[in-house]
């Protein structure tokens, strides 16, 4: 697979970012999840308004984005990172990490004091590429599941 570089995307790539979302969720969740089912009937105001409201990173090889993240300023203090995907392919090349940097340096850019993600206690997939950047399990935050844990990072 060709070299991969990260980008933000902005409004002008809703297109390509239908495409890798509604991927990230029929590889993670299937068809027939009713998430899957709700974004598929976006239109392109409604996926712009979700590049607008919150930062979207892709992982793109050539022209085709094979990975995301998103981060949302959720506080004065703090940001929060969701779906976190890679395209089965690119897996394994260290690109979740640098996703997950990329989205982290972000958010130092936003003087937040911290990061914060949730988590199935068994991806050691996801934990292993948050572990490797610091972050730590935070003891039962409010919003946890059972399945679910919350982890968080110190950024200033
Ligand atoms: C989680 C995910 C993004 C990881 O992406 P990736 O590009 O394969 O991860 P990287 O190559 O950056 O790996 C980073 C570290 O995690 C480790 N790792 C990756 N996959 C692993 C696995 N299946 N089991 C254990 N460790 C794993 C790597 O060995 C690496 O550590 P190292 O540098 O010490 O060797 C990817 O597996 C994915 O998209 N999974 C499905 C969606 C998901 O679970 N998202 C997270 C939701 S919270």
């Amino acid at each position: 697979m060709a070299q991969a570089r990260i980008a933000r995307l902005t409004e002008t790539d809703w297109r390509a970012f239908a495409g890798v979302r509604l991927r990230a969720l029929t590889d993670s969740l299937g068809a027939e999840d009713p998430q899957y089912r709700y974004e598929s009937t976006f239109t392109a105001a409604q996926w712009r308004r979700r590049l607008r409201a919150h930062a979207q990173f892709a992982a793109v090889v050539g022209n085709r984005p094979v990975g995301l993240i998103a981060a949302q300023r959720q506080s004065s203090e703090s940001v929060y990172l969701y779906s976190l995907w890679l395209d089965p392919e690119a897996r394994g090349r260290g690109l979740g990490r640098t996703l997950v940097a990329e989205a982290v340096g972000w958010a130092r850019s936003q003087r937040v004091r911290r990061v914060t993600l949730r988590v199935h206690v068994g991806n050691e997939a996801a934990r292993a590429v948050y572990d490797s950047l610091g972050f730590t399990v935070s003891a039962g935050e409010s919003g946890d599941t059972g399945d679910e844990i919350t982890m968080t990072l110190n950024v200033n």
